[in-house]
């Protein structure tokens, strides 16, 4: 009996949580405002693309689709079936989206229609697609969560299987998307340390490329976690149509496009079988990373303001909250600090007038494993005794007493084999047993598939936490990707390490974001390179990379800002590139979220209260360059120039940013035309971010000018000066 009411509760419980449960039917139909990618049903009970586009009326007959490739009577492939999430060793020769060994050897799988159900998510609708083998006790659901206003779409697949032994994943992609056009463009990001997001195009041919990382650690290094690809011609701004994805994932992941015999492109993203085949237990769950796709008609520009209003709603922490702006000690002090320099340093945030100071690293390990450089002390996050007699509670009492909030600099997954931990937990540590260890950066990666192992990395920020409730800001660095690839504690099953590490990662940080969620977070991996959207539900920001050189920064910036909104970027005005004026590396820096990581001895007078205004400047802007609009107007890869604007949600204030990197002798300068503002409405033009005693030769400076002016005629912001900047506002009249 008590089990019958524990059943029947149980069973009430599922369809509480589905609002509601449809009949099996012919078309599933996943649509945004301006794309709808429709699946099929086949009489064969197999899923099938039939459509990905556009977005049709409401009153459009869908029955009317049809694929134009079938598989024909007798059971030859025709043309490629475009099955939904196609499986290893069925008769669809390219490459599967899963691949299966059964626990009998066996390697072939066909997934069949099982049903749909639909239920409300904040901000769309999810749709569960469920298939299943009906030669194995396999499971598979397709899950799609469409946002209808913010044209994105997010899919993932969970695997389960209910074998007698386990079974072996070979392949472990997220989905499947089939594209149709005369020509495919891929824009792909490479990238190197300092180096990150450098934008290149190729036409994607017969046969596969494919874009991974295997760094284990990390989303990124050498290359970027998204991609975009232009249907018929390479992807412009402002036309065309363009498909943006990027997969939420920090460890191995692997873009594969292939495009087949009849030209049909096929997409698949997902988690990098490299090294990594994932043997499953039964009665297991496996969940795939998430892909999040836009399809933009009006090119890539209308897809990033998608991202970036998706992303601060619905995917990074506290997105639509505000952003606290910094003084980091890294480039000013490097490892060499105590409490009297670090004061110093609190004071000079207070002069700038930024929110935090934030203590780099440096800060722990003693005796021989005293972190002096970055040879010894990660994983000993115990204060260093000498340089910080008071410890952190003094430091968090010295900030206060100045009038700036306390941050602080984290690495908790790896380290040094000079520390304590090697002593105590040799076992904790990715390493070969039987080979030479190489080392990257002087230190190794622990082993984030053990779950005591995760538990340590949680307790780091934990600890600091419970010694020092008002420490009010974290950078997490994770400064090496995985080498030596051994798991300890994976025993047999050491194709399961690169996951199961990712998964490790994931879940602590999770764990610190769901504990801590008032605590502002910055992802950092040796520069930029941890910015994924799955990563970036538990951080609020991801630092861009190491070379803050202003010039680089400006292609960095505008990469980035392909997937990211300005909110998660971090930017800090520094002393790379002195050639470059105060003003230039601050105004570049202003772009994103503001922060500074340099000695104020470093400034004049005039370059201080330069600092100090812009900075003021930038918080009354932050509703047009955190939470507005972004318009890439000039590309810096097209022009010796660069200009970008911003525009507030409501319209009423607009800053543009526009810069002279080397222009050419008497180059023809073109004017600038602005996006995003009210036609009707009329603006009053103000170069601001003037270094004292310099005023604007701006034409049309202090005017009140309409909308439509500004976007149609536009403004001569750009001159043939070296290296010059300028910053406009324009506030509704
Ligand atoms: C990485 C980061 C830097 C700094 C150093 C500290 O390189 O990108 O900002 O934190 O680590 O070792």
């Amino acid at each position: 009996m008590k089990k019958a009411i524990v059943l029947t509760l149980l069973m009430l419980a599922c369809i509480a949580c589905f609002a509601s449960s449809e009949p099996l039917r012919k078309e599933i139909r996943i649509s945004t405002d301006r794309v709808d990618l429709i699946l099929e049903v086949a009489p064969d009970q197999r899923l099938y693309q039939l459509y990905l586009g556009e977005r049709l009326s409401d009153t459009f007959n869908v029955g009317l689709l049809s694929r134009p490739e079938y598989i024909s009577g007798n059971g030859t492939l025709e043309k490629r079936a475009r099955e939904v999430y196609s499986c290893s060793g069925n008769e669809d020769y390219f490459e599967p989206a899963l691949g299966i060994v059964h626990a009998d050897g066996n390697r072939t799988s066909y997934l069949l229609f099982q049903g749909v159900e639909r239920r409300a998510i904040e901000g769309g609708e999810e749709t569960v697609i469920h298939l299943a083998d009906n030669q194995y006790p396999v499971k598979v659901d397709l899950h799609y969560v469409s946002y209808p206003k913010e044209n994105i779409i997010k899919t993932w697949s969970v695997i389960s299987h209910q074998e007698k032994k386990p079974i072996l994943l070979t392949n472990l992609y997220s989905t499947m998307l089939y594209m149709e056009a005369s020509k495919y463009y891929l824009t792909e990001f490479s990238s190197d340390w300092a180096e990150e997001v450098r934008e290149q195009t190729q036409e994607l041919t017969f046969g596969k490329k494919m874009v991974d990382t295997k760094l284990g650690s990390r989303a990124n290094l050498f290359c970027q976690p998204f991609f975009e690809i232009g249907l018929n011609q390479p992807v412009q701004e402002q036309q065309g149509t363009v498909l943006m994805g990027t997969i939420a994932w920090t460890g191995n992941w692997r873009y594969t496009l292939e495009v087949d015999n009849n030209h049909l492109l096929c997409v698949l993203p997902g988690i990098n079988p490299t090294a990594s085949d994932y043997t499953l237990k039964p009665h297991t769950k496996f969940v795939t990373p998430e892909f999040i796709f836009s399809i933009s008609f009006t090119g890539r520009s209308q897809a990033s303001r998608d991202f970036h209003d998706w992303a601060r709603q619905y995917q990074v922490k506290d997105g639509m909250g505000p952003r606290i702006s910094l003084l980091n000690n890294w480039e000013n002090t490097y490892f060499d600090f105590d409490e009297a320099k670090l004061a110093e340093c609190m004071k000079e945030a207070r002069k700038l007038g930024v929110d935090l100071f934030l203590l780099d690293d440096g800060w722990f390990g003693n005796g021989d494993n005293a972190r002096q450089g970055d040879n010894a002390g990660l994983g000993d996050w115990e204060v260093n005794h000498q340089k910080l007699p008071n410890g952190i509670p003094g430091l968090v009492q010295t900030a206060k007493a100045t009038g700036v909030k306390f941050g602080i600099w984290i690495e908790p997954e790896m380290i040094n084999p000079r520390s304590e931990l090697m002593i105590k937990h040799p076992e904790w540590v990715i390493k070969q047993p039987n080979r030479e260890t190489y080392y990257y950066r002087n230190q190794l990666v622990l082993d984030m598939a053990n779950p005591e192992v995760q538990d340590y990395v949680y307790h780091v920020v934990e600890s600091i936490m419970t010694e020092n409730p008002e420490v009010a800001f974290f950078k997490w660095d994770c400064n090496a990707p995985i080498t030596n690839i051994y798991s300890p504690y994976e025993k047999t099953q050491q194709g399961n390490l690169y996951i199961d590490h990712a998964r490790g990662v994931m879940q602590v940080m999770k764990r610190v974001a769901t504990n801590y969620p008032d605590v502002p977070m910055m992802l950092c991996s040796g520069g930029g390179g941890r910015c994924d959207y799955e990563a970036l539900k538990y951080f609020t920001e991801f630092w861009c990379s190491d070379n803050t050189d202003p010039v680089e920064r400006i292609f960095i910036q505008w990469g980035f800002s392909q997937f990211f909104p300005a909110k998660a970027m971090c930017a800090h005005v520094t002393s790379w590139n002195k050639s470059a004026s105060v003003k230039f590396r601050t105004d570049v820096a202003s772009m994103c979220k503001l922060g500074f990581d340099i000695g104020l001895k470093e400034l004049s007078d005039d370059e201080l209260a330069y600092c100090k205004s812009a900075l003021a400047n930038w918080k009354q802007l932050t509703p047009a360059i955190l939470d507005g609009d972004q318009y890439r107007l000039v590309s810096p890869y097209e022009t010796n120039h660069m200009a970008v604007n911003y525009v507030s949600k409501d319209q009423s204030l607009a800053v543009l940013f526009a810069y002279d990197l080397h222009p050419r002798f008497s180059e023809t300068l073109h004017k600038v035309c602005l996006q995003g503002l009210n036609p009707k409405a009329v603006y009053k033009i103000e170069e601001v971010n003037l270094m004292p005693g310099s005023s604007s030769d701006l034409k049309f400076n202090g005017c009140v000018v309409s909308g439509e002016y500004l976007m149609k005629v536009g403004l001569d912001a750009l001159t043939c000066q070296s290296m010059k900047s300028r910053v406009v506002t324009f506030v509704q009249q």
